[in-house]
């Protein structure tokens, strides 16, 4: 292990050193400061020559602020003759800009693909993709992990019983079905309509919850506005207790209100960002990922197959 060294950007420094304690090593010394004009500055405090090193940061929010200060990392670590980086990005930014779905719009999930390549990437390490194909942006290796089994854990924790895993939308039904198959539950569909990127409509429901405990599932919430229409729509149709397990915890705007006055009994995140303590709430349980990108890192440090640790949702 003496040849593999962690760094953590601004972003989520809590879960890098989770993920070292894990590992048992020291995170590696950054100093990250500004600029009076607002400029990034790094300087990175050892001697990276050599090694395997490993760059923690979640393009969360600031997004534009912590994918900068990823890039001005990779490039000193670059220019200080790093063996090899690997860009460890537990959530995606910009993921959901990744196609072309009206005219004269950019695909910046791949612009920010070829910015991390350019800025000396040689692999990267990211979890629940907002979009499978988004592997296919990048030209160098990329380990995508699933919150699956830390998501798997917490509910069986909970002991409920007859249970439907319902995906908030039709682009959500893969990763709904995989969950439905580890839990042996029923599966259902929310079929929703966005009315604009802060607003969704639920059209129907595909799938019996009538007396069901329903867990939805889903990689963002953002707003918020997905998840709480999903969940009135379902205690409509007459689910009893509504669970959700979503990834990435983004919560912007009154998400927290939005959740905190809804039907969903329990919320259940990852670390994958960090939650500020604002954003606290009694309905809101947070996951800790740390220990699967731990092992990810050490297999990838080692040249194993990671294989093991996504198995059950690819094949779901
Ligand atoms: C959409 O396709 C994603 O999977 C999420 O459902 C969406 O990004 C959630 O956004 P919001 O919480 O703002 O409704």
């Amino acid at each position: 292990m003496d040849k593999m060294v962690i760094f953590s950007g601004s972003a989520n420094k809590k879960l890098a050193e989770k993920i070292c304690k894990n590992l048992k090593v020291k995170l590696g010394q950054a100093f990250i400061s500004h600029f009076s004009d607002g400029e990034i500055r790094v300087e990175i405090g050892e001697n990276v020559r050599g090694k395997d090193v490993f760059v923690i940061q979640p393009t969360c929010p600031p997004v534009n602020e912590n994918l900068m200060e990823l890039l001005i990392m990779l490039d000193a670590l670059r220019r200080a003759s790093a063996q090899r980086i690997t860009a460890v990005i537990p959530y995606f930014g910009y993921a959901r800009q990744d196609r072309k779905d009206q005219p004269r719009v950019p695909i910046t999930a791949k612009l920010v693909a070829n910015v991390l390549d350019e800025a000396g990437a040689d692999r990267i390490l990211t979890l629940d993709l907002h979009a499978g194909q988004i592997q296919g942006f990048f030209d160098i290796p990329l380990d995508h992990l699933y919150a699956t089994n830390v998501f798997v854990d917490s509910f069986r924790r909970m002991r409920f019983n007859n249970m439907v895993i319902a995906s908030p939308d039709v682009g959500g039904i893969k990763t709904a079905r995989a969950y439905a198959k580890r839990f042996r539950a029923g599966l259902a569909i929310v079929d929703k309509r966005r009315n604009s990127p802060e607003a969704t409509e639920v059209m129907h429901i595909l799938g019996e919850v009538d007396g069901k405990n329903v867990i939805l599932v889903d990689d963002i919430i953002a707003t918020g506005s997905s998840i709480v229409e999903a969940a009135r729509a379902l205690k409509k149709a007459g689910a009893e207790k509504i669970f959700a397990a979503i990834t990435h915890g983004i919560l912007s705007a009154d998400a927290v209100s939005k959740i905190n006055k809804s039907c969903i009994d329990t919320l259940v995140i990852t670390d994958s960002i960090p939650l500020a303590d604002s954003k606290k709430s009694k309905k809101i349980k947070v996951a800790s990922v740390s220990s699967l990108f731990a092992d990810a890192i050490k297999r990838i440090h080692f040249e194993e197959s990671i294989s093991v640790l996504f198995n059950s949702l690819e094949k779901g």
